[in-house]
Formats: C-alpha cells, structure tokens, sequence
C-alpha cells in the first residue's frame, strides 16, 4: 500500500550559517526518512526552508549594522548552498518572506480572530531605555525563572526549554546594550492556547508512539503549569504585520508564522510543479506529517503548533513529532557566539559530504546527547566506512575487474556459507527498513555496517585468491555473491550516503539514478552473470593524522581566545584605557621577550612591561601613541613593576600594538 508522506526539517534561522549540530539533529534524519520512504514507493513531499523573522534576524542586524533583509538574505544563499552540499532531497527549500507565506500567515491570524481564538490585552513589556524600544524575545536574556539557568532568552530558556515570558526573567538585560530594562505598557493580541489544554492532552493521550522527549515533556508540562494564553504580536518593524487596522507597527511572533511555513512551502511546492491545489493531500485526509526538529523546539511543535491547527480547523494534525537530542563539540556545548561550532561550509569544504552523513548517523543524538570528537570521526570514518564498506566493495570489484575480464562470473551450486550469505542479504533490507520507519536510522545504518563485516568475512573464509587457481568455479560463485552483496549495499545505503551509493551503483555499471531503485529490489540477486562492471575506484580516502590535527588545532585556538558572548557597558566601563606615547624603551635585562616602556599618560609617566622584544626594537617604539589600560592591578615583572597593559592585536604572525588614527593627546580615553 502506497502511503502519503509530508515530512518537514525544522526552518532554520536566516540568522548564520548552520552547523554540523544541525545537521545531526534535524535535516540528516530527516533526509534518510524521506529518502528511504520514496524507495518504498510511498508518495513523500519534503518541505524546508528559512525562517526569516523574529529576533534572531534583527539583532544580528543591528549588531552588523544591517537590514534584517539583508541577513536574511546572505544566510538563506548559505544555508541552502550548505544542504545542497549535504545532498539533502527536499522538494522545496522556501522562505518566510515570500509572498504566499505572508498571505497564509496572515489568513491563519484573521481566521482564528474571527472564531474568537484570537484576543487584545494590554500587559507589562520590557524596554529598553537606552536603545529606546521594546525587547521581545532575544532581545533580553536573564535568569530562568523555572531552572535558575543564566543566559536564558526572553521566549525560552535553552537549558530546561521551558517557553518564557519576558518579565519573568530574573536579572534581565538587553542584549543590544546590556542596560537592565524598564517596563512599559503595551497592547498584544493573545492566542486563547488554554481553550486547547483538553483537546491537546487527547492528542498526547493518543499520541503513545511518538518519543518520550517530546510526550513526557509536554505531559509534565501541562500537569505543572496548564497551558497559558500567549501573546503572538510584538512590537517591531521585521516581521509579517498583523492584518488588523489597529495593530499598526506590530507584527506576528516568529513562532507564530513559523510553523505556517510548512504549509505555505508545500503550497508553493504545487505550484512549482504546476498542480496548484496538489498541496492538500498533504495537509488533509489520509496522510501522515512527520516534524523533524531539535528538542528546544519541542513545546512549540508539539504544543503550541497542533493548537494553532486545532483552532484553525481545516488541516491534519502531526502524525509524528521526532526531536533530536544536543550534539557537543570535544565535550563542550556548542556555541555560535563562541565559535565553539564547525560550520557546515567549512567542513564540507575539507571533508565528504558522506563522511559527516556517516558519523552524525552511527552517532546521533537520538536519545541522549552525544559528542562530536575529530578524533572519533576519524576512527569511525577510517574504521569502519572505509575499513568495513569500502574495502569490502573494492576488494569485490577489484578482484572481479582483474581476474573475470570485468564480469559478473557465473555461480555453480551454493554451499552452506554462500546460502548464509545469501540469506543476510535477503534480510537485511526488512531489518534495515524497520528500523528507520521507527526513527532509529542510526541502528539501521549498523545493520548495513553488520551486513559488510559478514560480507568481508565470507570474502576472507572463501579464499578466493587461492581458489582462483585451485577451484575456479568455487571462486566464481564467491565473487559472484560478493557482487551481489555490493548491490544490495548500494540500495541499502542510499538514504543514508546518497553520494557513495550513487558512485557505487555507477561502478556496478548499473543504469540510472540509485535514488529511484526500489527498496525492494536490494533482496534480489540482481546482477546477471557475464554483466560488465566498470573499473573501480575507492570509494571513500581514509583520513589522515594531520588532516585531523589541523580541525583539532582551530578548537585549540578558539579555546586561548574565548570571551564572554555578552558584557554589560557597566562592566565594558570599569576598564579605564587611556591614549599614552611611549617616550623610552629599553630590553629587560635577561629576558629575550620583554621590553621596558616607560609610557607618558597625561603628563605623568608609567612603567609598563610587555612581552614585544621579539618583534618589535625599543627603537620602533618611542613616539608611538598607544592603547593602555591604566586601572589593572601593578604585577611585579622580573623584578620591574609594571603599572598596566599596553593593548596589541595577536596573530599568528605576533603581536601588533593599536595606535591612534591621528594625534591624540596622550590621556585621552579609550572607549
Ligand atoms: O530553532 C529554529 O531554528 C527555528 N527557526 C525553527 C523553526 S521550525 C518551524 F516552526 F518553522
Ligand atoms: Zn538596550
């Protein structure tokens, strides 16, 4: 029976590039399960796109000095360049600023409106009185009221994912400047979500096959607290307006809009392909929605979402909900603002898209977090892509190309080894397919990987170099069965390297596209003896020590130069820096890095002693106006004390000293 698909990946933020902890929880699975239900002849759409509102947008647009258009923009090229790189098979990668999702968008809000869903109250706001406006969501970030995390956001908390309020942040400040906010009045409009508490805890009564990170989340979730009211509407210029006349200058909630986006992108979708009103299936009747996301996305798919959709009335509600746990990085969580990530351009620009595929698979955040280590990603990839899979394939193919003419040979009777061998591939497909119609493509993909290790066993019991010579026909039907295996091999690992496979489909000699084969078709024998192969090629290059140490060595770096993401203009203005000119110079006796500057500030001199010897002479440096700090606690150097600290940038090419545009009288403050 063919079954309809719609299966989206969570929309990520146009606000930056993403990166491999992405991938590995949201858009890999969900591209195995497309992938491998159009192999099962089910009919799939596979919808994605940027999620382009909402203050992620914005602040990077302020702290670039941007238009929000313009980030959106730049990172929807990069994102969309980085999963096509990836291979991902969407059937459309859309954006929230386009015009269809804008008029859904807006339909949506209009339609729960009038059924009365929708309500205006004023309430309490934060604000900011030196940025002089509204701080919604990121805009603000403080302690979680629900876990006493720092750093929780102003619409949630990355630690426990509780969804917040602004003002029940404890310590707030605004993130643009660090001000701790004032509060103002303001009118919002509210979605009724407490009218939905009953309907939505049927849903999760019903719901017993979806994970237990997202069922037991929201179960708790609502036995604690119920499910509250929440304001859709902020005060902002980004955003889809809201479509009532006297909502002038406020705009939807991102997460409002967001989720339309897959409604709005599958619309699209039936247009591109010139059936306008094919979108339906996909939302209505007999189909079933699977939303791939990570787990801080949890309460507004599995909450807020199916409300939305339960209000609106016309649209299925999530058949499934598969939430993907945090992938860290050398046992450090990931940060953008840190740089504590590796961006997905950057590893694709080094490394096979099917390598990383490989390794977020076997090691998926599925259940519970789990690491990214450069060195485990080596030995897996080395171990067992290439260990395992591709010397199994290359050796078949090789010892086939060399000593059959390049043909399939022909098999004479099985003995009870080739049928084993025989009866595993027949198997595996089920077993493989099971576990990915289950959500658990990473025990599927070790059953491919059990599958090769039996392959290269019976390659090795067999012998074939020695039967070559003593039992040609023996030799014939190993390398006959071993071929076959490489055929099953390639189906089965199509969902999973979509790259890899295809290449080795190609090296079978096997015409078109191994993304339209059917699942199916891997139980079969399907090579005919006397076929021609086409001379192979490995399929993946094992990595090298230094390659690895290269990555290892960009972390280490990261890790010298880490910084707070966030510092308050308080704490920026407790360091005093002053413009001082160097009027002598001089080598510390003994030491072959440090200079003696003695550094005019006002008229009044001070002895600093900094670590430059080595690149610059005592002479380069008098007369030059340079940063210092002045109110650093005096240190004892070699005997010297040393009354602050001259600022330098540092590359790897050594320290170069800031100095000023243009004179500058020495004392002038730094800021
Ligand atoms: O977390 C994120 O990156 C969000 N942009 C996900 C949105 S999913 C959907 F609702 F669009
Ligand atoms: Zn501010």
């Amino acid at each position: 029976m063919v079954e309809k698909f719609l299966v989206t990946a969570a929309l990520p933020y146009a606000s930056g590039p993403r990166h491999i902890g992405h991938a590995a929880g949201v858009y890999i699975p969900a591209d195995i399960y497309a992938r491998y239900n159009r192999m099962k002849g089910n009919d799939v759409v596979f919808i994605c796109g940027t999620d382009e509102h909402g203050t992620p947008i914005t602040v990077q647009a302020i702290q670039e000095g941007v238009k929000p258009i313009d980030i959106a923009d730049r990172y929807h090229k990069v994102i969309k360049e980085s999963f096509d790189r990836l291979g991902f098979s969407f059937d459309n990668f859309s954006r929230t600023t386009r015009e269809i999702h804008y008029r859904l968008a807006q339909d949506f809000f209009l339609t729960l409106y009038k059924k009365g869903y929708i309500y205006e109250r004023r309430m309490k706001l934060l604000y900011c009185p030196n940025c002089k406006r509204f701080l919604p969501d990121r805009y603000v970030e403080g302690i979680c009221p629900h876990c006493g995390s720092e750093g929780a956001r102003g619409d949630q908390c990355d630690a426990c994912g509780r969804v917040l309020n602004t003002v029940d942040l404890i310590h707030p400040h605004c993130t643009i400047c660090g001000t701790p906010p004032t509060t103002r009045e303001s009118t919002q409009w509210f979605f009724k979500l407490s009218a939905f508490e009953g309907a939505i805890k049927n849903m999760l009564e019903e719901s017993r096959h979806w994970p237990d990170n997202v069922r037991n989340f929201c179960l708790q979730l609502i036995e604690k607290e119920g499910l509250k009211d929440r304001d859709i509407t902020r005060d902002m210029e980004w955003g889809i307006p809201v479509p009532l006349p006297e909502a002038k200058g406020k705009v939807l909630y991102v997460w409002f809009d967001a989720p339309i986006g897959y409604i709005s992108a599958t619309k699209e979708w039936a247009q591109q392909i010139g059936q306008p009103e094919r979108w339906r299936e996909y939302w209505q009747g007999n189909v079933k929605i699977v939303h791939f996301l990570a787990k801080d996305n949890i309460p507004f798919h599995a909450l807020i979402w199916p409300a939305m959709l339960m209000a609106y009335g016309d649209f299925n509600l999530p058949w499934m909900i598969p939430a993907y746990e945090h992938l860290n990085l050398e046992g450090r969580k990931m940060s953008t603002s840190r740089g504590w990530v590796v961006e997905l351009n950057d590893f694709l620009d080094e490394f096979d898209p099917d390598m990383l595929r490989y390794y977020l698979t076997i090691n998926a955040p599925q259940r519970r977090d789990v690491d990214f280590y450069w060195k485990e990603f080596q030995r897996r990839v080395n171990d067992e892509l290439a260990d395992i899979i591709g010397n199994l394939i290359h050796r078949t193919l090789s010892f086939i190309y060399n000593n059959f003419d390049g043909k399939i040979p022909t098999p004479s009777e099985f003995d009870e080894q080739d049928k084993e061998m025989i009866r595993l591939i027949k198997g595996a497909p089920l077993t493989v397919g099971k576990h990915i119609e289950e959500f658990n493509s990473s025990a599927g993909l070790k059953e491919v990987i059990k599958l090769a290790r039996f392959g290269n066993k019976y390659f090795n019991d067999k012998q074939p170099w020695r039967t070559l010579k003593e039992d040609p026909k023996k030799c014939a039907t190993t390398l006959y069965i071993c071929a076959q295996l490489a055929r099953s091999l390639a189906i089965l690992l199509a969902p999973y390297l979509p790259f890899a496979s295809q290449g080795l489909w190609k090296s079978l000699n096997l015409r078109g596209d191994i993304h339209r084969q059917r699942w199916e078709a891997a139980v079969e024998l399907g090579l005919k003896p006397g076929q021609h192969i086409n001379k192979p090629e490995p399929l993946f290059t094992k990595l090298s020590d230094e390659v690895i140490k290269k990555q290892e060595g960009k972390l280490q770096a990261l890790l010298k130069f880490q910084a707070p993401s966030v510092v308050s203009e308080q704490d920026f203005a407790k360091l005093d820096i002053r413009v001082g000119k160097i009027v002598r110079a001089e080598p510390v006796p003994k030491s072959k890095k440090l200079l003696k500057l003695s550094v005019d500030i006002s008229g009044k001199r001070r002895t600093i002693v900094a670590g430059l010897a080595q690149h610059y002479s005592p002479k380069e440096l008098v007369g030059k106006e340079v940063a210092v700090v002045v109110n650093l606690k005096p240190v004892q150097i070699m005997g010297i004390r040393s009354e602050g600290m001259l600022l330098a940038a540092e590359d790897e090419k050594g320290p170069s000293i800031l100095t000023t545009d243009r004179p500058v009288k020495a004392g002038a403050r730094v800021r």
